[in-house]
C-alpha cells in the first residue's frame, strides 16, 4: 500500500481500532491450540478487544494462521491483517542446539545460515515475527535462561546478535523470511541471585559495557522490534523506564521500530510497586514509548480513556499505531495478507534434507570436548564393543525447553546416532536410572500432574533392572559411553536452580561404573555450565553436548567417532562449584588480587574452601590434534590514536589432524579511570589448520576497541599501558604489551 493510503487508513481508523492495534493476545482467545509460557493473568478483556486484536501470540502452523487471519480480518471494520507473532528461539521445526550451544561454535556466519533456515520454516508455517534473538549477556549459571543467550561476553554475543537478526530478516523481502524481535532488553541476564523475574542493578558503565552492546549491534543489524525485559534495572522495571527506552533505544540509538512489553509486564508494573493500577501502569508503559501490551489487559482497558482525559496525546498514540500499521505494509500483509502461506508450501519448507543437514553440522560445531585423557577419543567404530548407558541413552528430549515448536518425534536419538557407526550387535543399550527421581523437583517444575510424576519416576523394581542391565552390560563392554544430564524443565524460563550438578541418582550410578576399570565417555545434556567437580574425575572423557536439537544424536556420533573434528569453545565459564556464580572470566581486577598482592595468606581476594577459577574457563575446548601458539609479535610498541597497531601469531599443528582452531585475542588496560576488566574479547578468528602446518593469524587492533564507558555512559579512551593476549582459550595465553600515546 501506498504510503498515502496507509495514513488515509490510519485517519480513518477509530480509536478503538487503533488501541487493538496495540494489544496482542494468546491463541486461546482464538480457538488456536497455543503455547502460554510465562505468568499467567486472568484477563479483564471485552471480546471487542479480541476482535479488534493487533497481533496473536504464538499461534503457528499455515491452517489455523489461515483460519485466523480470515475470522479476524472480517471481524475488523477496516480488514486489518493481524501478525503472527512467535517464540521461535533456536529452530522451528528442525531444532538447532541452545543459543548456549550455538555460542560455543564461535562461528557467527553458520548460525546466520541456520536462523535463515528457521526463518523459513517459520513464515511457511504463517508466522511473521519470532521473539528472537535473547542476547542477554549471562554471569549466572544458577538462571535457567542461560539456554537462550549466545554467552557471558558482550563482544562475542554482540557478533551472534548481528548474525542472528540477519538471518531471521534475510528475506523477509521474499516473504520467507521473518521480523526479529530482539530481547529482553535490558540487561535481563543480570538478575540478581540467577533468580527468575529478579532485579538487575549494575553501574552505568558495566551496563554500558558488558550488557548493552549485543542489543545495540541487533539494533544497527536492522532488527525492527524489541522486547522489554521482566525486570527492574537500577530501581525502574524496565518496561516503564524513558530513560532507556526513549532517551538510550530511541533517541541516542534511533530505533525507530516496534517496542512490545514481555508477557504482562505492562500490568506487573503494579505489582513492582510501580505504578498505583492499570491505568498508571497504562500511562507509564506507553509515555516509556512501549507500543504493543503482550498479554495483559491494561492497554485495552485504559489507553482510549487516558487519550480521552488528554493525558496521553492522540499523536502520541497515532504513532505507535503507525509503526505497526508500517510493519505489516512493509511485509506485504495488506495485498497478501496470507503471506504466501499454504499447508503445501509448509510441507516442503519443514524439515528438509538439507535443513536436517545443515543442523547436524551446526550441532557437531557446538559440542564443546572438555576432556580428552589419553586421547581416547575418537573411537575406532568397528573393534569396539560399546555399552551406552544412561537416561539420555535413547532419549528424543534433546531439544532443550524453549524449542515449543519442535517435536520430539523428529528427534534423531544418541542411539540411533551411535548405531550408524557401530557393527550390529556391539552395541549395548540400557537407561540404567531416570532422569531425575526427585518427587519435589519434579513437583516443583510446576508442569507436571502427581499421576505424570508418578509415571516419570520408575518403581524401586523397575530401577533395579535398568541398574542391573547397565552394569552388566558396562562390564562387558570395552568403553562405556554415559549419557546423562538435567530434565528439559531444569532450565529455560523459570528454570532457576541453586544446585547445579547432575541428578543424584545419575552421579550414583557413574559413581558405579567409573569402579568398572572401563573406559568412560561422558555426553552431557544440559541447559547451563553444570558443576562437574565430582565427575570430572571419574570420567576419561567428556562431551557437553547442551540440548543439541533435532539432530543431536547424529552429531554426537560424528564426534565421537572423529567423522568431525569438535571445534567447539565454551561461551561461558564453568564453575568449580555453585558458590562461585556468578563467575565470568572479564572481571575486575581487586586491589588484592590472588597469586599478586603484597598480602600473602589470608588477606587476598580468594575463597577459603575453593578455586577462585572456574572448572573450565570461557573459551575453552579440546579438538583432536594439538596446536602450540607461538611468535606473538605485535608491528609497534606504541601508537597513538587513530593509529593501527599489527598483531601476529604463529599456529603448529604437529598432529595428524586437519582442525579447526578459534584464536581468542583478549586485552587489558593497565591503568584507567574506570577500573578495567582483567581481560576483555576483543576479537576472534576461526581458522582452519591442516595437519603438520604452521599458519599465522593476523589480527588488527583499533584505537576504537580500547575504548570503555565511564559511568555517565561516555565512552572514553584513554592513553596509557596495555596488554594483548592470545590464546585457545582466556586462560592458557601468550602476553605482549603496547603503549597508546597522545603524540610520537
Ligand atoms: C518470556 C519471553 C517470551 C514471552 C512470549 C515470556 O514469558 O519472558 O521471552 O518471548 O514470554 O512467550
Amino acid at each position: 500500500m501506498e504510503t498515502k493510503n496507509l495514513k488515509e487508513l490510519l485517519d480513518d481508523m477509530s480509536i478503538e481500532e487503533k488501541v487493538g492495534q496495540l494489544i496482542q493476545l494468546s491463541g486461546d482467545f482464538f480457538e488456536a491450540n497455543n503455547i502460554s509460557i510465562g505468568p499467567k493473568q486472568k484477563l479483564g478483556i471485552t471480546q471487542k478487544t479480541v476482535d479488534l486484536t493487533g497481533s496473536i501470540l504464538n499461534v503457528t502452523g499455515a491452517e489455523i494462521t489461515t483460519k485466523i487471519q480470515k475470522e479476524q480480518m472480517a471481524k475488523q471494520p477496516h480488514h486489518i491483517p493481524v501478525l503472527f507473532m512467535s517464540d521461535v528461539i533456536y529452530g522451528y521445526k528442525t531444532i538447532y542446539p541452545i543459543p548456549l550451544g550455538l555460542g560455543a561454535t564461535w562461528n557467527p556466519n553458520l548460525i546466520e545460515k541456520a536462523f535463515q533456515n528457521t526463518a523459513h520454516e517459520a513464515a511457511a508455517s504463517g508466522n511473521h515475527v519470532t521473539f528472537a534473538p535473547m542476547v542477554d549477556v549471562v554471569h549466572d549459571a544458577r538462571w535457567g535462561r542461560v539456554l537462550e543467550s549466545p554467552g557471558e561476553d558482550p563482544f562475542l554475543n554482540a557478533q551472534f546478535a548481528k548474525a542472528m537478526v540477519n538471518g531471521f530478516q534475510k528475506d523477509l523481502a521474499k516473504g520467507s523470511g521473518q521480523v526479529s524481535c530482539i530481547k529482553h532488553f535490558a540487561a535481563y541476564g543480570a538478575a540478581e541471585s540467577g533468580r527468575e523475574y529478579n532485579s538487575a542493578d549494575l553501574s552505568i558503565s558495566n551496563l554500558s559495557q558488558n550488557y548493552l552492546p549485543p542489543y545495540k549491534a541487533a539494533v544497527d543489524a536492522g532488527a525492527k522490534m524489541v522486547m522489554t525485559s521482566l525486570n527492574t534495572l537500577n530501581g525502574i522495571p524496565a518496561t516503564a523506564d524513558k530513560q532507556l527506552l526513549l532517551d538510550l533505544l530511541r533517541k541516542s540509538w534511533e530505533f525507530s521500530g516496534i517496542i512490545i512489553s514481555d508477557y504482562a509486564s505492562i500490568f506487573e508494573l503494579i505489582k513492582h510497586g510501580f505504578a498505583t493500577d492499570q491505568e498508571d501502569a497504562t500511562q507509564k508503559a506507553f509515555d516509556a514509548s512501549v507500543d504493543i501490551d503482550m498479554k495483559s489487559p491494561c492497554y485495552a482497558n485504559n489507553l482510549a480513556k487516558l487519550v480521552a482525559d488528554g493525558r496521553l496525546s492522540l499523536a502520541k498514540l497515532d504513532e505507535a499505531v503507525w509503526r505497526i500499521l508500517t510493519l505489516k505494509n512493509d511485509l506485504g500483509l495488506f495485498e497478501n495478507p496470507f503471506n504466501r502461506v499454504s499447508v503445501a508450501q509448509e510441507k516442503k519448507a519443514l524439515l528438509t534434507e538439507s535443513k536436517r543437514k545443515l543442523a547436524r553440522q551446526v550441532a557437531a560445531e557446538a559440542l564443546v570436548l572438555l576432556k580428552n585423557k589419553d586421547n581416547i577419543l575418537p573411537l575406532k567404530a568397528k573393534e569396539q564393543k560399546i555399552a551406552l548407558v544412561g537416561p539420555y541413552s535413547d532419549s528424543k528430549y534433546l531439544l532443550g525447553m524453549w524449542a515449543v515448536h519442535g517435536n520430539v518425534e523428529d528427534t534423531i536419538t544418541i542411539k540411533q546416532g551411535i548405531e550408524s557407526y557401530v557393527t550390529k550387535g556391539n552395541l549395548k543399550v540400557a537407561t540404567g536410572t531416570d532422569i531425575t527421581r526427585d518427587y519435589k523437583m519434579l513437583k516443583s517444575m510446576g508442569y507436571f500432574s502427581d499421576e505424570q510424576i508418578d509415571q516419570m519416576i520408575s518403581s524401586e523394581d523397575t530401577e533395579n533392572k535398568q541398574h542391573e542391565k547397565a552394569i552388566s552390560i558396562a562390564k562387558e563392554a570395552d568403553t562405556v559411553i554415559m549419557a546423562l544430564g538435567e530434565h528439559t524443565l531444569e532450565s529455560g524460563e523459570a528454570g532457576s536452580k541453586t544446585s547445579l550438578r547432575l541428578p543424584k541418582n545419575q552421579q550414583r550410578l557413574l559413581d558405579e561404573i567409573s569402579q568398572l576399570g572401563k573406559k568412560v565417555i561422558l555426553v552431557l545434556i544440559s541447559g547451563r555450565p553444570l558443576v562437574l567437580k565430582d565427575v570430572e574425575a571419574k570420567t576419561d572423557a567428556i562431551i557437553q553436548a547442551w540440548f543439541p536439537g533435532t539432530e543431536g544424536g547424529n552429531a554426537i556420533a560424528d564426534v565421537i567417532f572423529g567423522k568431525v573434528n569438535p571445534s567447539g569453545r565454551l561461551s561461558m565459564s564453568f564453575p568449580y562449584t555453585e558458590g562461585q556464580e556468578p563467575i565470568h572470566y572479564n572481571h575486575l581486577v581487586t586491589g588484592r588480587p590472588q597469586g599478586a598482592s603484597q598480602h600473602v595468606g589470608r588477606f587476598v581476594s580468594r575463597y577459603i574452601d575453593a578455586p577462585t577459577e572456574p572448572l573450565y574457563p570461557f573459551g575453552f575446548g579440546l579438538s583432536y590434534g594439538k596446536i602450540e601458539y607461538s611468535d606473538f609479535v605485535l608491528s609497534q610498541k606504541e601508537i597513538t590514536k587513530n593509529e593501527t597497531l599489527k598483531v601476529a601469531v604463529t599456529l603448529k599443528n604437529n598432529s595428524s589432524w586437519d582442525r579447526w582452531e578459534t584464536v581468542q585475542l583478549y586485552f587489558h588496560d593497565e591503568v584507567a579511570s574506570v577500573v578495567q576488566p582483567v581481560k576483555r574479547l576483543i576479537d576472534f578468528k576461526k581458522v582452519f589448520v591442516k595437519a603438520q602446518q604452521n599458519l599465522t593469524v593476523e589480527f588488527e587492533v583499533r584505537d576504537d576497541e580500547l575504548k570503555f564507558f565511564d559511568n555517565q555512559g561516555k565512552l572514553i579512551l584513554e592513553a596509557g599501558a596495555f596488554d594483548l593476549f592470545v590464546g585457545p582459550n582466556s586462560r592458557d595465553v601468550l602476553k605482549a604489551s603496547f603503549s597508546l600515546i597522545d603524540k610520537k
